[in-house]
């Protein structure tokens, strides 16, 4: 699932002066270095890609250290010449993402290579980007698990790694991203249960982790946890489905008030429909179809007044009352 929000990419790095000899161009060439040095190494181990064209060191000065990639395709930087943005969504790029050694870019906030074909795994020296506020590796070909150290990225504000060909489990560590509103898994080969440490995530709006290889049940810990750690009480988007999830359906999930859309269709839930799903008068959205749910249509359901999408077909319940269309 893409993130659409508007490209704020904007050449930002074309506003930057061209270097000069001033004292302040003399530190940011001295903070570039390193980095330009990392991103020509990267270019060098990815298929030609025209997008890159101007990734390329001055013809003559060549190991002088007045070399920027501020003015780079897809580079932009702070005031200091220092790399805050590697923005290449959908350029065409090829090749390994653990070729780009992510300790040299100590200012990073932005980083954004969605829809490429980028293969190989998330090293786990991506736990250096401190700074990192939003990760979108989405729509490529990387495989592996999310390693642990991702944990460390606290700053996260979104995290996409949708779309790709990730198996293990989802690091416990993800709890610890506690700036977090946007966690996209979805579309990979994640297997394992759920950790509970998501429930840690307060500022979380939406959480989508379908089509993957989930086990386990839906942890009670999303709608109820801890009073020191507060509810998931921002969550509007929660899509668990076509995983293997199993156990019933908790009905802490009826604190999610904010909840605007449910989506936990094609899993294994057994046991009834919670009536605290009644609560969430703003669901728009929920389908539970193709589960093994018994027991009958809770009359809290006569609350959801803004329901324009419910299916809870292909289960066992005693009544059914209505069937839609899917997402
Ligand atoms: C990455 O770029 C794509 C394409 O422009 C955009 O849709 C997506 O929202 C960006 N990701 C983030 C996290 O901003
Ligand atoms: C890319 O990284 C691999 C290790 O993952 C390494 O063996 C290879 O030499 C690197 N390629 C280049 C061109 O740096
Ligand atoms: C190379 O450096 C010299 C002296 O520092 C400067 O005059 C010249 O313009 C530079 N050339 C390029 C291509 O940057
Ligand atoms: C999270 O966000 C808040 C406010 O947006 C900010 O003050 C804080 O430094 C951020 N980082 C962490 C690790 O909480
Ligand atoms: C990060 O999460 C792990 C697993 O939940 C936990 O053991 C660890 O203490 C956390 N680290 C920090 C710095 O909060
Ligand atoms: C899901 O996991 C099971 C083992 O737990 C494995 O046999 C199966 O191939 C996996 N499916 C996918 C799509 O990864
Ligand atoms: C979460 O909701 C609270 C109020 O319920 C609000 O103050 C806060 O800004 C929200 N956080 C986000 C990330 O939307
Ligand atoms: C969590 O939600 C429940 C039910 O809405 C509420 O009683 C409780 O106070 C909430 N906890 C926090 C910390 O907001």
């Amino acid at each position: 699932m893409a993130i659409h929000k508007s490209l704020s990419l904007a050449f930002l790095l074309f506003f930057l002066p061209f270097l000069s000899s001033s004292h302040a161009t003399i530190s940011s060439a001295t903070a570039g270095l390193p980095e330009a040095e990392a991103l020509l190494k990267w270019k060098a181990s990815l298929s030609p890609a025209q997008v890159l064209h101007s990734w390329s060191l001055p013809a003559t000065n060549a190991s002088t250290n007045t070399v920027s990639p501020c003015k780079w395709t897809g580079i932009s930087c702070n005031s200091l010449g220092s790399v805050t943005e590697i923005s290449l969504p959908s350029a065409g790029l090829q090749g390994k993402l653990d070729n780009l050694s992510f300790p040299s870019f100590p200012n990073l906030i932005h980083l954004n290579l969605s829809g490429n074909t980028l293969i190989g795994t998330i090293p786990a020296h991506i736990g250096t980007l401190y700074k990192l506020m939003s990760l979108d590796l989405s729509a490529n070909s990387i495989s592996g698990s999310i390693p642990l150290d991702i944990g460390n990225l606290v700053n996260l504000n979104e995290l996409d790694l949708s779309i790709n060909h990730l198996d293990a489990s989802i690091p416990s560590t993800l709890g610890n991203l506690s700036n977090l509103s946007i966690l996209y898994l979805d579309q990979n080969r994640i297997s394992g249960s759920i950790p509970p440490q998501i429930g840690n995530l307060k500022d979380l709006v939406q959480l989508s982790l379908f089509q993957n290889n989930l086990t386990g049940p839906i942890p009670p810990a999303l709608g109820s946890i801890p009073s020191t750690l507060g509810n998931l009480s921002n969550l509007s988007i929660l899509y668990l489905h076509q995983n293997r999830i199993s156990g019933s359906i908790p009905p802490q999930i009826g604190n999610l008030k904010d909840l605007v859309q449910l989506s936990l269709f094609q899993n294994n839930l057994t046991g009834p429909i919670p009536p605290a799903l009644g609560n969430l008068r703003n669901l728009t959205l929920l389908l539970v179809y193709r589960n093994q749910i018994s027991g009958s249509i809770p009359p809290q359901f006569g609350n959801l007044t803004n329901l324009d999408n419910l299916d809870l077909s292909n289960n066992s319940l005693t009544v059914l009352f209505l069937r839609n269309s899917g997402i």
